[in-house]
C-alpha cells in the first residue's frame, strides 16, 4: 500500500509556521514521513549523520523507528534530546493505518463524472482565494486522495476542452 504514491516527483511545499522562527533547512514533516516509511520498517534504526533540528530524528520515533546521529553544536543537541524524548514513539503509526499508510487513499479507484465535476468547482474556488496552481493541485490532492498530477491533469484536460 505504502508504494502506491510512488512517482518520480514528490509536490511537497516548506511548512509555515506562524510566528515562529524558520530554519531554512528543515525538511518538511510529509516529506521526512514518506523517505522514512520507504525505506524502513517499525523498529528499524535510522541514521541521520547532521542532526541539525532533529527533524529526522523526531518523525524516525514518531513512526515507531530508532534513530542515531550526531551534531556537532552541542547546545542545539542538548536542547533537541531533551525535546525528542517528550515524543511518544510511534505516536504516528495509529493514523496510517486508518488508510493503509497512502495519503492517496483513491488513487486507485475509478474516477466518476461526479468527482470530476467536485474537483473542478472545488478547483474553481481554491483558485478565488489567490492561491497558485501548484498550491491548488497539492489542496485538491489531500481532500480527494489522489495524486497531485491527477488533480492537474483533470484540471488541464477541462481547461483544453473550454
Ligand atoms: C541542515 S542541518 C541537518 C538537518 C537534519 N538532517 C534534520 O533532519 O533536521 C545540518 C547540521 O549538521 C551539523 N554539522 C555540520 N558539520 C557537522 C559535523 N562534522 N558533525 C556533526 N554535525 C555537523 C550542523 O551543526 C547542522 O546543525
Amino acid at each position: 500500500m505504502l508504494y502506491c504514491d510512488l512517482g518520480d516527483v514528490w509536490a511537497i511545499g516548506r511548512e509555515y509556521k506562524k510566528g515562529r522562527t524558520k530554519n531554512k533547512n528543515e525538511l518538511p514533516v510529509e516529506l521526512l514521513k514518506k523517505m522514512i516509511l520507504y525505506s524502513s520498517d517499525e523498529g528499524d534504526l535510522v541514521c541521520d549523520f547532521f542532526l541539525g533540528s532533529f527533524s529526522t530524528a523526531k518523525v524516525a520515533r514518531s513512526l515507531g523507528r530508532y534513530s542515531i546521529g550526531f551534531e556537532i553544536n552541542e547546545t542545539a543537541y542538548k536542547h533537541q534530546v531533551d525535546h525528542i524524548t517528550s515524543i511518544q514513539r510511534g505516536w504516528m503509526l495509529a493514523g496510517l493505518r486508518s488508510n493503509g499508510g497512502n495519503p492517496h487513499f483513491n488513487q486507485r479507484k475509478r474516477w466518476t463524472k461526479e468527482e470530476m465535476c467536485s474537483v473542478i468547482e472545488r478547483y474553481h474556488n481554491i483558485k478565488h482565494t489567490g492561491v497558485t496552481d501548484r498550491q491548488a493541485y497539492n489542496i485538491l490532492s489531500q481532500e480527494f486522495g489522489r495524486g497531485y498530477f491527477s488533480m492537474m491533469n483533470i484540471i488541464k484536460r477541462k481547461q483544453g476542452s473550454l
